[in-house]
């Protein structure tokens, strides 16, 4: 697998450590009492396991299914909520977890679905944040990296849901992009 990247963006070392640090962050920042983490998978799901171990409050934490990509590298049309969460929301503290900020479409969607619930506060952590790429206005209170304008996979990322077991984040290489077995 990691011979199909064509370079290696963030290593595993550098993920661990700065998932550490957002860790810190968080728990400094809310203090005492629990939270509500909200994790967008498929996409968060390795960056959430790994950054709540790091947060020392109390916290549950619940998924969230949103569909915006099909098998290609470019959004399709506007983020859909496929699975709801079951946690109680209204005067919660809630902190919403995604892979990656890209064009804004799915937090600032998400974000606006879970205003409409009452929470008690509502803050929004990602792992990447590709600036160049923002289609509305929206950006994270919590970020990991500040990225290229460039396609990457791994750490939970994926292309056509592959790639996101490889340990570190990289990105894939051009011709790899649109293989016509996997159309
Ligand atoms: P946004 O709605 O455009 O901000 O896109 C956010 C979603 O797009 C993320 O949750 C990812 O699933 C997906 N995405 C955006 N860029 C990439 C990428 O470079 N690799 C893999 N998935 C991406
Ligand atoms: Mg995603």
């Amino acid at each position: 697998m990691l011979e199909d990247l064509e370079s290696v963006l963030i290593s595993q070392r550098r993920i661990a450590r700065r998932t550490r640090e957002l860790g810190e962050e968080i728990t400094t920042f809310y203090g005492a009492g629990e939270i509500t983490v909200i994790s967008i998978i498929n996409g968060a799901l390795l960056f959430t396991a790994d950054l709540i171990r790091r947060i020392r409050i109390p916290l549950r934490m619940d998924c969230i299914r949103v569909a915006s990509y099909g098998n290609d590298t470019r959004p399709e049309g506007e983020p859909e909520v496929i699975y709801n969460v079951d946690l109680e929301v209204e005067n919660r503290r809630l902190l919403i977890i995604d892979d990656i900020l890209d064009t804004g479409r799915t937090l600032f969607m998400i974000s606006q679905v879970f205003h409409r619930m009452n929470p008690k506060s509502l803050h929004t952590c990602v792992l990447l944040d590709k600036k160049d790429r923002r289609e509305i206005p929206f950006e994270a209170d919590f970020v990991g990296f500040a990225i290229p304008d460039k396609f990457v996979v791994g750490y939970g990322l994926d292309f056509a849901g592959r790639y996101r077991n490889l340990p570190s984040i990289g990105t894939l290489k051009p011709e790899l992009q649109n293989p016509p077995e996997w159309a």
